[in-house]
């Protein structure tokens, strides 16, 4: 069964407190949001495997450290997802970046997919699939479920705020699959929108309604 992981790093609950700030502006929101993907993603690859290489250094001979195995991919759902691209771009920029495109149905609340395109060796990479919010898990257990299919083998999920019935969704369909998230919240309210969330990611991000 995956493993569910919190970043309770206090920079990282600081700067989403001030994404779930209702008062916090568009600007503001994309900039934190960029910020916290870039804190999670040196959270995330904490464990990444290392090798030694030597350097000349001005002085002598150096053993160090480079990073060994596999390749990363990161997988945003769009549109909200997107918004987290870049700060880990900055951080992993050799990253290749898939993109899938979902939304929910606001009616039936199942994911409607409209776009996906891949890097052709998904296969062979570590892939992160990243999107704001994890509700009721449909969203994200569809993706990983296509990106399946497409050839991935090694999947991450990495959201900021989670409801517990998502991170239960996603256990149940993708047990392969360890979860990283800012916050865990409390319930879905009668939208399935996470409470307290911060509303719609997608709309917050990029200023629509
Ligand atoms: C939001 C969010 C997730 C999904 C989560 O996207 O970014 O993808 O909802 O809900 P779920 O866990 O219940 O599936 P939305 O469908 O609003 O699309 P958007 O990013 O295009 O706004
Ligand atoms: N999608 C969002 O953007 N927010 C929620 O709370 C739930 C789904």
């Amino acid at each position: 069964m995956s493993n569910v992981y919190v970043f309770d790093h206090p920079l990282i609950q600081h700067k989403v407190t001030y994404i779930r700030d209702k008062n916090t502006g568009t600007k503001e929101f994309r900039e934190l949001v960029d910020e916290v993907a870039a804190l999670m993603a040196y959270e995330i690859t904490r464990d990444m495997p290392l090798q030694e290489v030597t350097v000349e250094t001005p002085v002598s001979e150096a053993k160090c450290k480079v990073l060994a195995g596999k390749k990363l991919g990161l997988v945003p759902i769009l549109r909200a997802g997107l918004g987290m691209v870049d700060g880990i771009l900055r951080l992993i920029p050799a990253a290749k970046v898939g993109h899938i495109g979902l939304y929910r149905d606001p009616e039936t609340l199942e994911p409607v997919q409209y776009y996906a395109k891949m890097p052709s060796d998904i296969g062979e990479r570590e892939l992160i699939v990243i999107d704001p919010m994890l509700a009721t898990g449909g969203s994200a257990a569809e993706a990983i479920r296509r990106i399946k299919d497409m050839g991935a083998k090694n999947i991450k999920l990495m959201c900021l705020i989670a409801a517990p019935e998502g991170i239960e969704r996603v256990r149940q369909d993708h047990g392969d699959v360890d979860i990283y998230v800012a916050a865990v919240d409390e319930k879905l309210d009668e939208n399935s929108y996470i409470v307290p969330g911060l509303g719609d990611a997608g709309d917050r991000l990029y200023g629509t309604r």
